[in-house]
């Protein structure tokens, strides 16, 4: 992951550039801000966001679900991705790149949904650079095709006996419409090869593939992938 290949990272940052470009100029409300990292939320406490009929809860992620959203994304990517990744791969994937980041806890970025107590869904995002700290306590940003500017879509898991449902979906929304209310309209994320189908419904496009590589295994192959949200999606969600 930390040793991009040079011709890999060049394609990916003309293909952002390019990104970015249409989104200025396609997007006339398109604008970022660099002030701050995040945005302030209102919700500090375990209030819902969203509650469906069957007693499913989205919420704000807080420091002490640490240990219940680390199981969950051990039994999702060891559930779902295994179709994508092999078994040392997956090892990798938890144990060197680590799943996410708890930081976006802090922040009031990060969601969980919670069915009977029980937390079966997660993800979030952030202004922040993904950034992995490694096992040795190395800490390194890999995704330098990513504008700094943008809105990341981040970790993004789902319990392998609930999906299909639709949470994966809930959760992306519920960021993209923060980020938005943040001022950012460019939303870009690295995706797992099983992501990809998620994230393409969702109408993020693909702008470039990494091999994140780790020692002693196959590169994990990642995919760079970008949606511009138009100005007056504002006006409609607001409407
Ligand atoms: C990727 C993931 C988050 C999807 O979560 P989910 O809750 O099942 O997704 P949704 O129910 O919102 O799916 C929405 C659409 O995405 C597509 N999709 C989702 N999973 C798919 C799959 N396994 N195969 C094909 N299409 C899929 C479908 O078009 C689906 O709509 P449909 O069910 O009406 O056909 C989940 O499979 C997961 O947690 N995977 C392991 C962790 C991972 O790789 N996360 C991505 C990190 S970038």
């Amino acid at each position: 992951m930390r040793r991009l290949r040079r011709r890999d990272v060049v394609r990916t940052f003309r293909d952002l550039v390019s990104c970015i470009a249409r989104a200025t100029l396609f997007c006339p409300g398109f604008e970022t801000k660099s002030s701050s990292l995040t945005t302030p939320v209102q919700e500090t406490n375990r209030d819902s966001l969203d509650m469906t009929n069957d007693g499913l809860s989205i919420r704000l992620a807080q420091p002490d679900d640490k240990p219940a959203i680390e199981a969950m994304h051990f039994l999702s990517v060891h559930g779902l991705n295994s179709a994508d990744y092999t078994a040392r791969q997956i090892e990798a994937f938890i144990g060197y790149f680590g799943t996410y980041d708890p930081t976006l806890i802090d922040d009031g970025t990060y969601f969980v949904a919670e069915l009977e107590g029980r937390i079966i869904a997660s993800g979030g995002w952030s202004r922040r650079m993904p950034i992995f700290e490694t096992k040795e306590g190395e800490q390194s940003v890999v995704c330098e095709g990513i504008s700094a500017d943008s809105a990341k879509i981040r970790s993004v898991f789902v319990h392998p006996k609930h999906t299909r449902r639709g949470l994966g979906s809930q959760l992306v929304r519920l960021s993209e419409e923060r980020a938005v209310a943040a001022g950012c309209r460019l939303l870009e994320l690295w995706a797992t090869l099983t992501g990809v189908p998620l994230y393409r419904k969702l109408g993020y496009e693909e702008v470039g593939r990494l091999p994140f590589t780790a020692p002693d295994v196959d590169p994990l192959m990642s995919v760079h992938m970008a949606k511009v949200i138009p100005a007056e999606a504002d006006s409609a969600s607001a409407a």
